[in-house]
Formats: structure tokens, C-alpha cells, sequence
């Protein structure tokens, strides 16, 4: 966390929001659904893509606080497999500013010492950007900091179905496929979010109180953070918010409280019988 300090002002709305969160208690993992760019451009009376345009500075926002914070893996939702269904010139537009970003903030990453990893049906993207995302894939390979994951053309449907076909298709080589028995583990180990814990914290911006088809497998426990804030207009600010208010949380894992030290659990009295 001191490299996060090292960017703020003591007094400052950041400041004091950073001494209140707990650096042992961080989220692993966070996750974002990053909505709201085109009401965020409607509101302004602008085309849609201006909105898109206007979400670049957060996501590199985010990448570096998550970076400065010491959270391990960033996953964000940059293109879900249902928005092909788009204007053809919007999803090109979308194509368009990934390219930017991958080459405007290679050197930033670098510099951060993110790896990037690209998640989803990367089979379908254009095939520049398929090269682009893949350089960039490469070149931050060796990295050892923040793991940022973009999906794109991702579905969590799709990806659950992926990493059954994978199972299977594991066992038909091995000669195993008449006694398989599917497992939580089994599947776990084949999702594109294999190398990274699930997710701790899951943000959607723009109000929406929806999953829209984003890591179901893997936000089976993931606190959940809905903000009315529209993407373009998501800051640091808002993302050290979602830490606070995710360390105020109780998590329980289906028991009845988060993992009580061993000391502290008391054996009821019996009342008279
Ligand atoms: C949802 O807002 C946002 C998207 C479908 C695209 C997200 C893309 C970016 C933030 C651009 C840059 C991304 C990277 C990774 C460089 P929406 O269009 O559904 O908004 P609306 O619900 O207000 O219409």
C-alpha cells in the first residue's frame, strides 16, 4: 500500500480513505463490470462512442490503484459475447479504442509491472486485434505484479461450457472418458480465471442490479458493490470506497460467520434438562 500513498495528499478524500483500509484484509481479487458509458455520453448529447472514448481513463485508473493497493488480480468485463448484437459501428469503435489502450499503456504496465491476460473467445476478435492483444499478452509475460484479466467476446455460460468441453476432451485422449466423474475441482481448473483466486469483490457501475452473464462460476462467494456512478465518471475514489465498504462486510461462506480463531468458539452451556 505504500506505493498508493506515495500518489496521495494527506488530508485529501483518497488519503483518508486509504488509512481506513486494512492491507491485510484486501480483496485478492476484484472484478468490474464497467457500465454506463452510454447513458454517460447520451446524457451529454453525445454519440455512444464518446462514452466508450470517455472509459479509457478509468480502466487505467483502476489498473494503476489496484496496482499501488497490492490487490493480486483485476479481472474487467471490456465485451461480453451478447455485444456483437451492437451498432457494427459501435463494436468497431470498441475494437478501435482496445487497440489504443494496448499500445498507448504498454509502457505503463510495464512500468506497474502488470500482466495483462486476455480471457473469452478470442477465436472470433479481428484478427489485429487478436495480434495486439497477444503482443501485449507476451511482452508482459514475465511480469509479477497485478494480474489484470480483460474479457472480451466472454460470456461465464460460454466459459462453464468451454471448461467442460476441455474436461471431456482431456479424457477422451487419456482414454478415461467412460468412468469420468465431474467435479467442482475439475471445472474450476479449466476456466479461463484458472491461474487466479475467485473473485472477493464484484463492482458494477450505472446503478444496474445485474450479473449480466459475468464469472458465474467464480462469484459464488464474491461480495457484491453497485454503484450509481457511471463508468466514465469511475475514480480512484470510487474504487478505494468499494475496498472500505468491502472490509465492513461479514463474510460467511454459507456458515455462520467468517472463520472465528479456534479460541473463539464457544461451547453453548446445556440449560436444564
Ligand atoms: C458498457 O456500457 C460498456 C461496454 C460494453 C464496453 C466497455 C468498454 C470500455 C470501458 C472502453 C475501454 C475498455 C478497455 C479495456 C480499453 P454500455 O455501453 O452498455 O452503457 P449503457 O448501459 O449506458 O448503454
Amino acid at each position: 500500500m505504500k506505493a498508493l500513498f506515495d500518489t496521495l495528499h494527506p488530508g485529501d478524500r483518497d488519503w483518508e480513505l486509504a488509512q481506513a483500509i486494512d492491507p491485510t484484509r484486501l480483496p485478492e481479487h476484484i472484478a468490474i463490470i464497467m457500465d454506463g458509458n452510454g447513458r454517460w455520453a447520451e446524457r451529454r448529447l453525445l454519440p455512444r462512442v464518446a462514452g466508450h472514448k470517455a472509459g479509457i481513463g478509468p480502466v487505467r485508473s483502476a489498473v494503476e490503484t489496484c496496482a499501488r493497493l497490492g490487490v493480486k488480480a483485476l479481472t474487467l468485463y471490456a465485451f461480453s459475447v451478447e455485444n456483437w448484437k451492437r451498432p457494427r459501428h459501435e463494436v468497431e469503435t470498441l475494437w478501435r479504442l482496445l487497440r489504443y489502450y494496448l499500445k498507448q499503456e504498454l509502457p505503463e504496465l510495464q512500468r506497474n509491472d502488470v500482466r495483462l491476460q486476455a480471457i473469452g473467445r478470442l477465436e472470433a476478435l479481428p484478427a489485429a486485434v487478436r495480434g495486439e492483444l497477444e503482443s501485449a499478452v507476451e511482452a508482459t509475460a514475465n511480469n509479477r505484479g497485478l494480474l489484470v484479466n480483460l474479457a472480451i467476446n466472454y460470456g461465464g455460460r460460454a466459459e462453464i461450457v468451454d471448461a467442460v468441453n476441455a474436461v471431456l476432451e482431456m479424457a477422451r485422449l487419456e482414454g478415461s472418458l467412460g468412468t469420468l466423474k465431474m467435479d467442482e475441482d475439475l471445472i474450476a481448473t479449466n476456466l479461463y480465471t484458472a491461474s487466479c483466486p475467485d473473485p472477493d469483490l464484484l463492482i458494477r457501475t450505472s446503478g444496474e442490479m445485474r450479473i449480466s452473464n459475468f464469472l458465474l462460476w467464480q462469484i459464488a462467494y464474491a461480495e457484491l458493490y453497485v454503484t450509481e456512478t457511471l463508468w466514465p465518471d469511475f475514480t480512484r475514489t470510487d474504487l478505494l470506497e468499494a475496498v472500505v465498504a468491502y472490509q465492513k462486510r461479514e463474510r460467511r461462506y454459507g456458515g455462520l460467520r467468517a472463520d472465528p480463531p479456534a479460541d473463539r468458539i464457544l461451547i453453548p452451556a446445556l440449560g436444564p434438562s
